[in-house]
């Protein structure tokens, strides 16, 4: 029945955590996957998610009885509070539907799959992606059927934001067209519109009638500042209208949850009288697929964000996180200069987040993989979260030899 079936492609992205694995080479260095590791290379569990997990663990009222289709209400609502600020008249007037989901994957293609089916009659069902985007977005938007586009968005020139060219290919989306924007951070670059510029896409997004559909993986992450990392979903939440839009959150990354899949997909609604009917439909997209979410990761998430002092705790930690991160590109930078590499390399210290977007080949970036055992995806990503002080220096050495070679 199977023989016909072809080998598919190992993913750009988790297909490096393989190649990695299957290295013997003792100065193997994974900069792939975006997962945060600490100082010495180790992933890092929260210490306000381990309190929580305990308090979780000795709760005599605690069961594992099925969640409701939309997961946990008290994860839900913090979710939709954390994202938008909690006193948002969007929230206050009732007109968000959330509900929960298998991380920020599963809240993209439970909304890219709401959307295929209930976007208005006659509508096209187009999305415009950035270009780069995160890889899994083109195949989480096609397969759910809907057609996928691209926007200008990376220069490789200035290794900045082409806002000109972004902002071009937008004023010629037709109506209604879903336009994905990443919160902050964005993945692959580290390359964010400034303020200014997200004021000009929204009064854009509002010219053209366009959707905004936010993939927020990274809040608090970012800059270390929960809110400071929100500012563009709240710019365009706020936006009079009432704005509509679609946001889909990920606790991987700030909260450290990754394989927990903690997640949440919010739809701002005109109405509170709408939001419930989308709130039905979405439920309606879930339970033919899983039928009800997990409960660990969402019940953690939704214990440090209601727990004042698990609260502090977290903040304090995601500074921590986004702080080092920081500190990786400072070394990373230090080490580049001080191997007098052709070129500007003061991009490593003004992007954004997780990912440092080095512009290195395929060629190059084969070279780092099997001459230096460094593990990275092939668009010349290298995830500064999985850098250390120790392999900076390594690093810096593996990427002089391959643009010097
Ligand atoms: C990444 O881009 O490395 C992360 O978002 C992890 C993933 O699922 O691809």
């Amino acid at each position: 029945t199977w023989e016909h079936v072809q080998q598919a492609p190992p993913d750009p992205i988790i297909g490096v955590n393989d190649s990695y694995r299957a290295d013997t080479d003792p100065r193997k260095l994974n900069l792939g996957v975006g997962a945060y590791r600490t100082e010495e290379g180790k992933p890092y569990v929260l210490r306000a998610v381990r309190e929580a997990e305990a308090a979780l663990a000795a709760d005599p009222a605690a069961n594992k009885e099925y969640l409701p289709i939309a997961g946990l209400p008290e994860f839900n609502r913090l979710s939709r509070e954390l994202a938008l600020g909690p006193s948002h008249p969007a929230i206050r007037d009732g007109r968000v539907a959330t509900v929960q989901a298998l991380s920020g994957t599963g809240a993209l293609r439970v909304g890219a799959e709401f959307l295929a089916q209930h976007l208005p009659p006659g509508q096209p069902r187009v999305v415009y992606l950035p270009n780069p985007t995160w890889g899994n977005h083109k195949t989480i938007f096609g397969r759910a059927g809907m057609q996928v586009r691209e926007y200008r968005y990376f220069d490789a020139k200035t290794r900045g934001l082409d806002f000109a060219g972004m902002c071009a290919d937008l004023s010629a989306a037709p109506p209604g067209a879903v336009l994905l924007l990443h919160a902050c951070a964005h993945n692959p670059t580290g390359v964010d519109p400034s303020p200014e510029q997200w004021r000009q896409l929204l009064a854009l997004t509002q010219e053209r009638k366009l959707l905004p559909f936010f993939d927020s993986a990274y809040q608090g992450f970012a800059s270390g500042d929960l809110d400071a990392d929100a500012a563009s979903v709240r710019l365009f939440a706020s936006a009079p209208g009432p704005q509509e839009m679609v946001l889909a959150q990920s606790f991987a990354k700030n909260m450290g949850l990754y394989g927990e899949r903690a997640g949440a997909l919010s739809v701002v609604c005109k109405s509170k009288e709408v939001a419930g009917r989308v709130e039905s439909q979405l439920k309606l997209v879930i339970r033919p697929m899983y039928s009800n979410p997990p409960m660990h990761g969402a019940a953690i998430a939704a214990r440090v964000m209601a727990d004042p002092r698990l609260n502090a705790l977290w903040k304090e930690e995601l500074a921590g996180m986004a702080h080092r991160i920081k500190a990786m590109r400072q070394a990373l930078y230090g080490q580049l200069v001080a191997r007098q590499l052709p070129g500007d390399w003061s991009f490593v210290l003004k992007q954004i987040g997780m990912f440092s977007y080095t512009g290195l080949s395929k060629a190059q970036c084969e070279v780092l993989t099997r001459k230096w055992h460094i593990h990275l995806t092939m668009d010349g990503r290298i995830s500064m979260a999985g850098l250390s002080a120790a392999s900076c220096p390594y690093l810096a050495e593996a990427i002089a030899d391959v643009v010097t070679n």
